[in-house]
């Protein structure tokens, strides 16, 4: 979580730096600040709230400058104040400072630096380090390190480096060295693009769109020094690196609204698009398969796999879940979803014919990536289904394949479910023509896969009907959400939508599942959104329905075209195309996430910035 942006070079950079923070504001935005150093002086402008509060505080009182950091807040330690925003300041001011991350042994250097007499303003556990460098800063000049070279301040950021525990991306600006901008890496993220005669840093690449294309990832355990004409990085136990550029691909069209309202929406409607961007190159009629670049295991290693664990957060683990059962389905290997969070502790039994996935858009979930690195570490094959080219998560797997969905800036997460589903119903095919699955069964799974866009694209033609439903139940406070086989992660995913972006209590839960506890919370006050396409249990699924609507539960129904029946049992009736089973994920979540949206408008919540939440969830 939070945002970091800096830049070293000849532009003015208060206004690189927020726009900067706008783009980064999906990582958090509890509050916001900026620092830009002129003439050995540091200038401050930070505020709770939102980058925009940071931006009129500048308007007002202006600040100058070419080299400088910012800061978008996601809080994890200390309250949402002006004082705990970021930057902090270090001792009398020689360090200011931003951070992404948590340090674990704050309170215990908190304690040993105020020992030495340096006074705390804040409650954060960012504090401590622009005092520990301050410190570290001023023991150098008393072995008589000049307090204007470049090096005293990389000498100090090292040594305070070594002592904190935790995870830190920093930025960092010396008061008496300007030009100057230090940053370092454990476990947060962070780029630096690389321009003509400037460099900018960001949490991830969406800053730099439109300033340059060439980029550097900074690996954990590295510090980088930056001036406009200097790139020096500096790994803590290997020493000089050079530096690896690489080149982003991306342009200002992709992170503007394009005329939506909001950014879910804008990227609800690019789903037609995403699902054929994930299938691009991946077909193949020949063999009737799926192929992949970048699995980077040999077809030996692939057919020796007899059990799959995928594992992932919050709606990267319901698309894991669709994977489970199309893998089991098509593939015949036992697959089982696992929350990433149990997983990085849990050890559970796996040999070395296990295959490991971490799902996940972002690349930087902190616990999917410490999931992988545990599973790593015992030698299984750990591979990335990712959207985030050059993350964290997409650079340390073994191997992977990219979502191509383009940035999901919407903190509720949309088409990187649909295109996650759209990968693992691939690798599902890919698996299982490996084994036993015949050439025309294949052949028929890749006309179906092809006819999705123009299904999804189908599905969104629901979308006033959405509207207007939605404002029907807007004012309702529990919901639940069944569905059984394919139908039951997207109604777990349905209900994630609702709860996070409207603030309504939501289950998703197995239809059948629901008389064994949940149905005693339904009251005709508690509206049950079914998921019932027809199946080979559609039957069953009806008699769960009755069962609700037998205790006066009203009833929304998420149905076929072509379902006469389904209009004379449910209250409210959205249609979506008739596809195979294992393809009913990509078309039934699409009336979900609309409906989601619709309620969160009607009830004035703010869609693409919900409460509490952050896109990347890079804290434990
Ligand atoms: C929900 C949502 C989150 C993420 C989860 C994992 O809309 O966005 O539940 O799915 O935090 O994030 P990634 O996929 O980036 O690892």
């Amino acid at each position: 979580m939070c945002g970091i942006v800096g830049y070293v070079g000849h532009r003015q950079v208060s206004s690189f730096l927020l726009e900067g923070l706008r783009r980064l504001e999906y990582r958090g935005y509890d509050s916001a600040g900026i620092a830009v150093s002129r003439d050995g002086d540091i200038q401050i402008r930070k505020k709770s709230g939102r980058v925009s509060e940071v931006a009129r505080l500048v308007e007002q009182k202006p600040i100058h400058g070419t080299t400088g950091i910012g800061h978008t807040r996601w809080a994890t330690h200390g309250v949402t104040s002006d004082t705990n925003s970021h930057p902090h300041i270090g001792g009398n001011g020689q360090v200011v400072l931003v951070h992404n991350g948590v340090i674990e042994n704050y309170t215990t250097l908190k304690t040993h630096l105020q020992e030495l007499g340096y006074v705390f303003q804040t409650t954060t556990d960012t504090e401590v380090i622009a005092h520990l460098i301050e410190f570290c800063f001023n023991e150098q000049i008393k072995l008589g390190d000049d307090p204007t070279a470049p090096s005293t301040c990389v000498k100090a950021v090292e040594v305070a480096l070594t002592q904190l525990k935790g995870t830190y991306g920093l930025a960092i600006l010396f008061q008496d060295v300007p030009d100057l901008l230090i940053t370092a890496r454990l476990g947060s993220p962070l780029v630096i693009g690389i321009g003509d005669k400037e460099h900018f840093l960001a949490s991830d690449a969406t800053p730099l769109i439109g300033y340059t294309d060439e980029v550097v990832y900074l690996a954990d355990r590295e510090i980088a020094v930056l001036t406009a004409d200097s790139l020096e990085i500096i790994h803590r136990d290997d020493g000089r690196q050079t530096p690896a550029i690489h080149i982003i691909d991306k342009s200002p069209g992709d992170i503007d609204l394009g005329g939506f309202e909001h950014y879910m929406l804008k990227e609800i409607f690019e789903q037609p698009q995403t699902i054929e961007n994930a299938m691009r190159g991946r077909l193949d009629d020949d063999e009737a398969t799926a192929k992949f670049g970048g699995l980077n295991l040999d077809a030996q290693t692939l057919r020796r796999i007899d059990r799959i664990v995928l594992t992932g957060c919050g709606t990267s683990w319901h698309a894991g879940l669709v994977g489970e059962y199309v893998l089991e389905e098509f593939a015949r290997i036992p697959t089982e979803v696992e929350y990433a969070s149990e997983l990085r502790y849990r050890n559970p039994p796996m040999a070395n014919t296990t295959m490991i996935f971490a799902i996940t858009q972002s690349g930087e979930t902190a616990d999917t990536l410490a999931a992988i690195r545990e599973c790593k570490r015992k030698g299984h094959p750990t591979l990335a289904i990712c959207n985030v080219v050059g993350s964290t998560i997409a650079r340390e797997a073994d191997g992977g394949i990219y979502l191509h969905a383009g940035p999901e800036i919407g903190v509720a997460s949309t088409k990187a479910f649909t295109s996650q589903v759209m990968v693992l119903i691939q690798l599902a095919l890919f698996m299982a023509r490996m084994r036993h699955m015949s050439f025309p069964a294949g052949q028929r799974i890749i006309n179906q896969l092809k006819a999705m866009p123009s299904m999804v694209g189908k599905a969104l033609k629901c979308h006033e009907q959405v509207r207007d439903i939605s404002q029907k139940y807007a004012e309702f406070n529990n919901f639940l959400y069944l569905g059984r086989l394919y139908n039951f992660p997207t109604a777990l995913e349905g209900a994630l939508k609702l709860k996070e972006i409207s603030y309504v209590h939501a289950e998703g839960y197995p239809a059948a599942e629901m008389k064994h506890g949940p149905i005693a919370l339904v009251d005709e006050r508690t509206p049950s959104i079914f998921v019932i396409p027809q199946g080979h249990i559609y039957p069953k699924v009806i008699s769960n329905l009755e069962e609700i609507k037998a205790r006066g539960g009203p009833v929304i129904a998420i149905a076929c075209e072509g379902d006469d029946r389904i209009a004379d049992l449910a209250d409210d009736v959205i249609f979506v195309p008739s596809v195979e089973e294992y393809l009913q994920p990509l078309v039934t979540v699409i009336p979900l996430q609309l409906l989601s949206y619709h309620i969160a408008l009607c009830r004035g919540c703010n869609v693409d910035r919900p409460r509490n939440l952050a896109k990347s969830v890079t804290v434990e």
